[in-house]
């Protein structure tokens, strides 16, 4: 067998990686790639990978990209597992580490996606590129495809994306297209006429963009010395990036880099959570939300594309989907910024909020080591961050003044 094969989820079709493919061309379901662990095991022990510097390409041998091809890289990946001794405490849990994401070059986990994915384009000879967003995604594949000089079309919800997100899109040169309607429509816009119109399809149904995310498990165990933490939390959205992790730690422990997996605890925002109410119904079949609304717009999706791969993961791993409430997702944001010095956007703290609820409701172990994944910068949404806190004191430009206000508090 070949190291990677792409393959349909449901019906194991295998499908041409010469040639753009998102779903099954036999049953419509949706496609990845497969490792060979065999071959995988040779490259890898060939290489010595560990002796380079934590990157998503450190991993280049798992990532199915030609041996010949070139990778359009930023350094993205090799973000810090920061160990959250405050927050640990205040929550009452013992040993947890926050992977913020959020310091990938366009500020997203997004990047570790289009890396691959961009260089996977090139590959295929694409001149246009394109992805629907709620915004991180625009920015990062805007970033990506002027590196490679790519067109570049991003369709987003009209008057839903965070500014910093916009303010990168345009500012990396994107044609970014309001579309009045929310995530999942624009999203269904884009896959019904990329062929048509000739355009790589880049959100996270795109089988690459996945292989490039699953490199932030290897990375957690590497950081970890080797091991793999017990439980996973990570917010859910369209289902890409959580079924991306379950990749990685599944392969990495296939691999043999390490003797265990955590359990995936996906988190949603109780307006836009149809994955968590699926495992809450026990049900096979997910139920779009009709209208998904949350502040943290990033995960304002009702109808999650890649729900099947993370209904999977979730399972497979051993874990659970739940809720937090905006209230608990604003909370979360805050505590991590005031006690650890991370700033995450509200997307980026809904992990965390998901693990103190857990807590509290005696659903986790105080004792496990936890990773809790942040997936964007705070810098992206300015207006949230802003809106929750007390406006700047003003003064006189005086010493006196100064003390004055000092002194009252
Ligand atoms: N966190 C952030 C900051 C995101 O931007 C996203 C998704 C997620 C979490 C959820 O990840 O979709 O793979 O389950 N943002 C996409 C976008 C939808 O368009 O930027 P997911």
């Amino acid at each position: 067998m070949a190291q990677f094969e792409l393959k349909c989820i449901e019906c194991g079709k295998p499908h041409d990686m010469a040639r753009p493919a998102y779903s099954c061309t036999k049953c419509g379901n949706l496609l990845e790639v497969k490792l060979d662990i065999r071959a995988s095991k040779e490259r890898l022990a060939k290489a010595n990978h560990l002796s380079r510097p934590l990157s998503v390409w450190r991993y280049r041998e798992l990532i199915p990209l030609g041996e010949k091809s070139k990778a359009y890289s930023l350094d993205e990946g090799g973000t810090q597992l920061i160990k959250c001794d405050r927050l640990a405490a205040e929550i009452g849990a013992k040993n947890l580490w926050i992977k913020f994401d959020g310091t990938n070059p366009t500020g997203s986990f997004k990047d570790r996606g289009m890396t691959v994915g961009i260089s996977k384009a090139k590959e295929l000879q694409m001149k246009t590129v394109t992805c629907a967003s709620t915004g991180n995604t625009s920015a990062s594949l805007a970033a990506y495809a002027g590196l490679a000089a790519l067109r570049c079309v991003v369709l987003i919800p009209e008057g839903k994306v965070a500014l910093g997100k916009l303010a990168q899109a345009m500012m990396h040169g994107a044609t970014v297209v309001s579309v009045k309607g929310n995530f999942d429509e624009a999203l269904e816009i884009v896959m019904k006429s990329s062929e048509k119109l000739g355009m790589y399809v880049l959100n996270s149904v795109n089988p690459f963009r996945i292989e490039g995310q699953k490199t932030a498990a290897y990375e957690i165990c590497d950081q970890l010395g080797g091991e793999s933490p017990e439980y996973l939390y990570i917010p859910v959205g369209n289902g890409g990036n959580s079924a991306a992790y379950w990749k990685g730690f599944a392969e990495y422990e296939a691999l043999g880099m390490v003797a265990s997996h955590p359990a995936i605890r996906g988190i949603q925002a109780e307006g836009a959570a149809p994955v968590a109410h699926l495992f809450e119904r026990n049900s096979k079949v997910l139920e779009p939300v009709k209208k998904p609304e949350t502040v943290a717009t990033a995960i304002r999706i009702g109808n999650p594309a890649n729900w099947k791969k993370t209904v999977r993961a979730i399972k497979e791993s051993g874990g659970n989907a739940s809720t937090v409430s905006d209230e608990e997702i604003l909370w979360a944001q805050k505590a991590m910024a005031r006690y650890e010095g991370i700033f995450p956007e509200p997307a980026g703290a809904a992990a965390f909020a998901g693990l103190k609820k857990d807590l509290e409701g005696g659903a986790v172990d105080k004792s496990a080591n936890i990773v809790c994944v942040s997936t964007g910068h705070g810098l992206k949404d300015p207006d949230v961050a802003i809106s929750q806190c007390v406006k700047p004191k003003v003064i006189e430009a005086s010493i006196e003044a100064l003390e004055k206000l000092l002194e009252v508090g």
